[in-house]
Order: C-alpha cells, then sequence, then structure tokens
C-alpha cells in the first residue's frame, strides 16, 4: 500500500518577495525559502517599507536553538515583523511578547485549560459538533470546505472553552478573520499595508475589531465576576496565589489573542490538508482503508501547512549564528514553515507520508517556552474532523478555484469549493 505522494506540484518561485503580503496570494513560495535555507540558512532580508530588515533562520536546528535560548532571543519586542514604538508595545502586550518569569506566571492562569487531558475530556462534545457540522455540509452536493466545515468547529469549540454562547460565534469568528487576517481586503477594511492604520496602533493587529473584541471581553468579564464558573476566563479572573490578578487591560488582550489563535490557525490546517486529500486521491483511499494511520497523518499535515509561518524574536545581544553578525535589536524571524521542509530533518520533505515516523515538526513551535497553548486542542480538533468524514466521504473533488489569504504570517486557504461523493 503507498502512504506517500507528492503534496505540492509547484512549489512556487525561487525569487518570491517573502516580506510582501502579496506573495502569499500565489500560496507559500517554497521554492524561494528552499533556495534560502540551501544557500544562505541565516538570510539577511532588508526591508522596504521602513522596517529596519530582518534576518530569517531556515534550518530545523536553528529554528530548534533559537526558540530555546531566551536569553539572546526576546519576544518582548514583538513576535511579528511589524515594529511598534514602546507605547504600542506595552498597550498591546500578551504572554506571546514576554520572557520568562513573567511569561510563566501568565502561562499558567490558563495552561490547565489547555492540557492534553483537560482537552481530551470535551471529546465527545467536539465530536458531536463535528458530525453536525460535516452532516450540515453533505446536505448540499457542493460547498465551500472553509466556509462549511472548516471554520465552524474551532470557534465553537473555543466558545466552550471560554464559556462564550453558541449564537456569539459568528462574531467572534469575523473579529478572528479581522485579526489575523489583517493584511487582507477581505477580511477587513483597514488592511495594515493599504490604509491608514495609525489610529489603531494602540490596540492588537492594528484592528478596529480589537476594539470590538476589547468590548465583548469586557461584558464578559464582567458577567463572570458576578457569576463565576469553571470556564477559562473565570480562571483568568480568578485571585492568583503567586500576584496580583489580571488588570483589565491585560485581560482584554488575554482574550484578543486567544480569539485570534484559536480560530484561523486550525480552520486553515484542516483546510490544507483537506486540499491535499483532494488533489492525492490515492492517499485518501489509503488512509480510508487504514483509520490508524489518523494520528501520523494529522501530524503530516500540520508538518506540511505550517499555517502559522513565522514567529519574530529579538537578538538582545550581539551574537554570531552561522558566521553572520546579528546585533542586539536586529529583529530574527523563525520561519516554521522552511523548518518542517528541512531536508536535513525531514526525508523527501515534499512528500506526504500518512505514516511519517518521528514527526517531530514545529507546526506549534518547539523547544520553547511558547509552545503553542492550543496544540493540544487544534490536533483534536483536526484529528475529529478528519475521522468523521473518512467515514462518510468516498472522495472529494474540485468544484471551483481555491484562494490563498493575502499574509506573510498566516499561510491560509481561505476558499476552497469541494464536491463531496459520499460512500
Ligand atoms: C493548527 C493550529 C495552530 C497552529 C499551527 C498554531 C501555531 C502556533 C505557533 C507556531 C505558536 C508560537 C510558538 C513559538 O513561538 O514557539 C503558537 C503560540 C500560541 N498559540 Fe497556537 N497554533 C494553533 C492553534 C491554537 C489554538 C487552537 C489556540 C488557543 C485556543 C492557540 C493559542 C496559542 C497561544 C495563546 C500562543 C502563545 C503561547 C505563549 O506565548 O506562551 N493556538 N501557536
Amino acid at each position: 500500500m503507498t502512504y506517500v505522494d507528492d503534496y505540492l506540484a509547484d512549489l512556487g518561485p525561487g525569487d518570491a518577495d517573502i516580506t510582501s503580503h502579496d506573495t502569499y496570494t500565489a500560496g507559500v513560495p517554497h521554492a524561494t525559502f528552499e533556495h534560502l535555507r540551501s544557500t544562505d540558512p541565516v538570510h539577511w532580508t532588508p526591508e522596504s517599507d521602513g522596517g529596519s530588515g530582518f534576518w530569517s533562520i531556515l534550518r530545523y536546528d536553528d529554528a530548534l536553538d533559537v526558540s530555546r535560548d531566551v536569553e539572546s532571543f526576546t519576544s518582548t519586542g514583538g513576535i511579528r515583523l511589524e515594529e511598534m514604538a514602546e507605547d504600542e508595545k506595552l498597550a498591546r502586550r500578551t504572554m506571546m511578547e514576554m520572557d520568562p518569569p513573567e511569561h510563566t506566571r501568565y502561562r499558567r492562569l490558563v495552561s490547565k485549560g489547555f492540557t492534553r487531558r483537560s482537552v481530551e475530556s470535551y471529546e465527545n462534545e467536539i465530536r458531536q459538533l463535528a458530525v453536525e457540522v460535516i452532516e450540515e455540509a453533505l446536505e448540499h452536493d457542493e460547498f465551500d470546505f472553509v466556509h462549511a466545515i472548516a471554520e465552524q468547529l474551532p470557534m465553537r469549540m473555543l466558545g466552550r472553552l471560554l464559556g462564550t454562547s453558541d449564537e456569539d460565534g459568528h462574531k467572534l469568528v469575523a473579529w478572528g478573520d479581522a485579526l489575523l487576517g489583517n493584511s487582507d481586503p477581505d477580511f477587513t477594511d483597514f488592511p495594515v499595508d493599504l490604509t491608514d492604520t495609525e489610529q489603531f496602533r494602540m490596540v492588537p493587529f492594528r484592528s478596529p475589531a480589537s476594539i470590538q473584541i476589547f468590548q465583548y471581553a469586557q461584558e464578559q468579564a464582567d458577567q463572570r465576576r458576578a457569576c463565576p464558573s469553571s470556564d477559562v476566563i473565570s480562571q483568568l479572573l480568578a485571585p492568583t496565589t503567586d500576584g496580583e490578578p489580571l488588570t483589565d487591560l491585560e485581560f482584554n488582550n488575554f482574550f484578543t489573542l486567544l480569539v485570534a489563535a484559536g480560530n484561523d490557525t486550525t480552520r486553515y490546517t484542516m483546510t490544507h490538508g483537506l486540499w491535499t486529500m483532494m488533489n492525492h486521491p490515492s492517499l485518501w483511499e489509503a488512509w480510508k482503508a487504514d483509520p490508524e494511520l489518523t494520528p501520523t497523518a494529522v501530524e503530516e499535515i500540520l508538518r506540511t501547512s505550517a499555517v502559522t509561518m513565522h514567529f519574530r524574536r529579538t537578538a538582545a545581544k550581539d551574537l554570531e549564528l552561522r558566521g553572520k553578525q546579528i546585533e542586539a535589536g536586529d529583529k530574527v524571524v523563525i520561519w516554521f514553515n522552511a523548518a518542517n521542509h528541512d531536508p536535513e530533518r525531514f526525508e523527501d520533505p515534499y512528500r506526504f507520508d500518512l505514516a511519517r515516523p518521528r514527526n517531530d515538526h514545529m507546526a506549534f513551535g518547539r523547544n520553547g517556552p511558547h509552545l503553542c497553548l492550543g496544540a493540544w486542542l487544534a490536533r483534536m480538533e483536526i484529528r475529529l474532523v478528519f475521522e468523521e468524514l473518512l467515514k462518510r466521504v468516498e472522495r472529494f473533488e474540485s468544484a471551483g478555484p481555491h484562494e490563498y489569504l493575502r499574509s506573510n504570517f498566516i499561510a491560509g486557504i481561505k476558499k476552497l469549493p469541494v464536491r463531496a461523493v459520499r460512500s
């Protein structure tokens, strides 16, 4: 039985501008990352739009080292390419932009709700949601997989964890889209590089959606203070044993982070997986014939999609890396997508292997304190959606052109028209 197939027929151009959001509307330029990784693995890219330029970390081993070395590479300067003034940094800070030990304190406030055990206690509920969503989509011969299935589950599930109502799910999806899609005119009237967003510089993602989320977060906080429960919002607001509780601004920023991080990333990962299966029916057949492949198949979807393409650090001191002189204050960008396709770590990296052994990919980061908080939740949602699709669908066929998100940060297929042939 064959478990492998090329997952990308077209690796894109070899000389793409990796900074430009427009580049990614044609898909991730894997050939460019490949070229940079093999010829100049710690690569300097100047920025033309007033940015200071940045170093790209492209090899798997280097990505691990930079993630772990929080003394040399701080997160406090910001985690995307965007440069922020000091007042913006302070106003928009979440635990993503903190280093230990401060980071540890914030992370501890929420980590309990996101452990493997904790999210697995939701398995039946998520499966039921997945079945509902899938059955509803399959009532139509053709549908947009993103809208009908992939977008529905993550936010509804996050809503359960946060304790927000199902009816509010649509609002949260639209706001989450506007945050992570803050460079895509389909998701916001204020794309960051195309319009003047100065008036929003003090709120997360320079997005007006953050202002709406803040209001919503405050209403939720008021309700929980009056009537606490066991959800994540109540945990965040509860008095702590090791310090002050979160301030309103800290709570609002954190809530916004969860809405942004828990929404599109899982959606686009599922979509990338489905897109691969649609383009490679032999993989779908093999997976259907052997459902025990599911755990490794899910990890391979995560590796190959690497939806969060990069997280940035800032050099905290002058240092040398692979012969390059990095100066304190330089932006250092870990490209998880490039690390996940490093041939020195992954044999035949552009082959999709349903049974890939030792798949210690970096889709969620790895080795560092910022390892994705939602990793177990995302994994379970992806697994359950595919388990339920495998039972019901013989094959997927394309029903129209797909579209990519305009973003140098998130690799997303935002539209995927499909025809599902039922088993
Ligand atoms: C497949 C889906 C997802 C992917 C690919 C993903 C990816 C990532 C990556 C790459 C990081 C940074 C790791 C680092 O810098 O070392 C991260 C951090 C984070 N993710 Fe996710 N994520 C996903 C789903 C989620 C979900 C569902 C949630 C929440 C419900 C979430 C919440 C977070 C948070 C809060 C952080 C910051 C953690 C910290 O700074 O300590 N993510 N994620």
